[in-house]
């Protein structure tokens, strides 16, 4: 009787939570919502984690947080590490789950990804390759190999006028390399850095189904207010086929084990069913002497852990959702047009084998589609369908705790702007005329637009 009793009442707290999720703003990632503004924001597991998945969500994190070490005569479940790699666990750049960032002047980068290409079109319909450096620079290596090179970041400033005369900076980054390891690089290879996202809410993003992004796209195509952002599509490497992008900064990847595997391999130089070879497609001969940890080097059930967990952190609350500043900033977000793009609400479809995701009310503030932003963010890199001035509107869920989580407010692809005046000021393209508005508003509509911006 007790029993049936608590279950009834199990059943009724978590109907009248679902419906909750639907209606109010607060829920950002439905049902999965964390109701968390510390430091460990980005930490929690969905909050509706059924206890069937417990078990695999605690595996998968274990895996992603822990180093991965060289391969030895001795088997281990998380060795195989290189010979390159970029660094020897995903949190090393997914900072508690959080984002990375841009580095000091003349220092190199610790938690960013910087991706290489050469003009052309590369395997299934990809970029091309560097001849020597690949797709990806490894700035580590085990000992007795060579990094491929470090890259170094300075920056300036350039100066403009917010319409009520304020004077603002805006920092501009140039990136170097230094100490090639391998020989000359190729002159006009494009190099693109890009910081490490926050990993909140993805197997949510992935629930979407791709007839709305398509519609979204439609819409856009139908309003001619000059924001016209189309779907990425990108090649799938379990069905042999092109299918729609939505992960990484310009939408490259199709799914979370695909962008999970390509991670161990391209930033860990660890092998999965998934990708079975070592990412030195490079100069493959150079590194065929090196032990391996295995075949695959990360086992099937670690890798369905790692990508459960990936898919199933928690999306954070909002704070102050109904203040009136920040409600009067987001009604600027809609006046100014950044809701075409940001789009505040989605709903996820069926999920099948991960209940917790399906159905689900999401305001990721996200169209998932790639968008023109303008020649001053192109980072001159063609990825499939996305130009180099082509970028997927980035979420902005939990970015008013990336301070509180990760303590640094860095936005943008590559790390340039310090807050969120920057990252708007940054805009064009596509985004000229919202940019152009939020730089002509007065100071307190512009504070407004980001109080709210800092609710999300
Ligand atoms: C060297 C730094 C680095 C390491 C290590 C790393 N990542 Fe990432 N991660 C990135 C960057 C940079 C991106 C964006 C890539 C892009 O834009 O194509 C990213 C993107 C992602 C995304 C997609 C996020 C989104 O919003 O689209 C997921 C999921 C992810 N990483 C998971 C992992 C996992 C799991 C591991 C460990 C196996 C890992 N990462 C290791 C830097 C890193
Ligand atoms: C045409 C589509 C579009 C419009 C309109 C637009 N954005 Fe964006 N926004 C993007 C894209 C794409 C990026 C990523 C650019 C990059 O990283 O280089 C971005 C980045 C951002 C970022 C940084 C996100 C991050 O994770 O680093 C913020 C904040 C932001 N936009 C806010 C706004 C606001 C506020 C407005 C309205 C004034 C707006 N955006 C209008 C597409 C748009």
């Amino acid at each position: 009787m007790k029993t049936r009793l608590l279950i009834l009442f199990f059943a009724v707290t978590v109907t009248a939570r679902a419906s909750e999720s639907a209606t109010n703003v607060e829920y950002s990632g439905g049902d999965t919502t964390a109701f968390d503004a510390t430091r460990n924001a980005f930490s929690l597991a969905a909050r509706n984690l059924l206890p069937a998945h417990h078990t695999t969500y605690t595996l998968g994190s274990f895996f992603f947080d822990e180093s991965w070490l060289a391969a030895t005569t001795t088997p281990s479940d998380r060795d195989g590490l290189g010979p390159l790699f970029v660094a020897r666990s995903c949190f090393a750049c997914h900072v508690r789950n959080g984002r990375g960032r841009a580095p000091d002047s003349f220092l190199p980068t610790d938690t960013m990804v910087v991706r290489l290409s050469v003009p052309g079109v590369g395997p299934n319909g990809g970029p091309k390759p560097e001849p020597t450096y690949g797709l990806q620079l490894q700035t580590h290596a085990l000992p007795g190999f060579k990094p491929e090179a470090q890259i170094l970041g300075s920056y300036r400033n350039l100066s403009g006028r917010y319409g009520d005369g304020e004077v603002y900076y805006l920092r501009q980054s140039q990136f170097r390399l230094a100490d090639l390891g391998y020989g000359p690089f190729q002159t006009n290879a494009v190099i693109s850095p890009l910081v490490a996202p926050a990993i909140i809410g993805l197997g949510l993003l992935e629930a979407v189904p791709e007839k709305t992004l398509r519609a979204l796209a439609t819409a856009d195509q139908q309003r001619h207010d000059g924001i016209s952002g189309h779907v990425n599509l990108v090649w799938d490497v379990t069905t042999k086929k092109f299918t729609v992008g939505r992960f990484g900064w310009k939408a490259e990847q199709p799914s979370v084990d695909q962008q999970v595997a390509s991670a161990f391999n391209g930033d860990m130089g660890l092998t999965t069913t998934l990708y079975p070879h070592e990412n030195n497609t490079d100069a493959e001969s150079r590194f065929t002497q090196s032990p391996s940890g295995g075949s695959p080097e990360v086992s099937d059930e670690i890798f369905a852990a790692t990508v459960l967990f990936s898919r199933l952190i928690a999306v954070p609350a909002r704070r102050d959702a109904t203040n009136e500043i920040v409600l009067r900033g987001e009604k600027l977000f809609h006046q100014l047009n950044c809701a075409v793009c940001h789009v505040p609400e989605l709903q996820t479809g069926a999920v099948p084998g991960l209940p917790e995701l399906a159905g689900q009310t999401i305001r990721p503030y996200s169209d998932l589609l790639v968008h023109d932003l303008g020649a001053d963010l192109s980072d001159h890199r063609q990825v499939f369908q996305a130009s180099g001035s082509e970028w997927r509107t980035p979420p902005l869920w939990g970015l008013g705790l990336v301070e509180t989580v990760n303590q640094h407010d860095q936005l943008l692809h590559d790390g340039r702007a310090r807050g969120f005046a920057e990252a708007i000021l940054w805009h064009g393209g596509e985004a000229e005329k919202s940019k152009e508005q939020f730089r002509g508003l007065p100071k307190a509509d512009r504070e407004a637009l980001i109080r709210f911006l800092r609710s999300l």
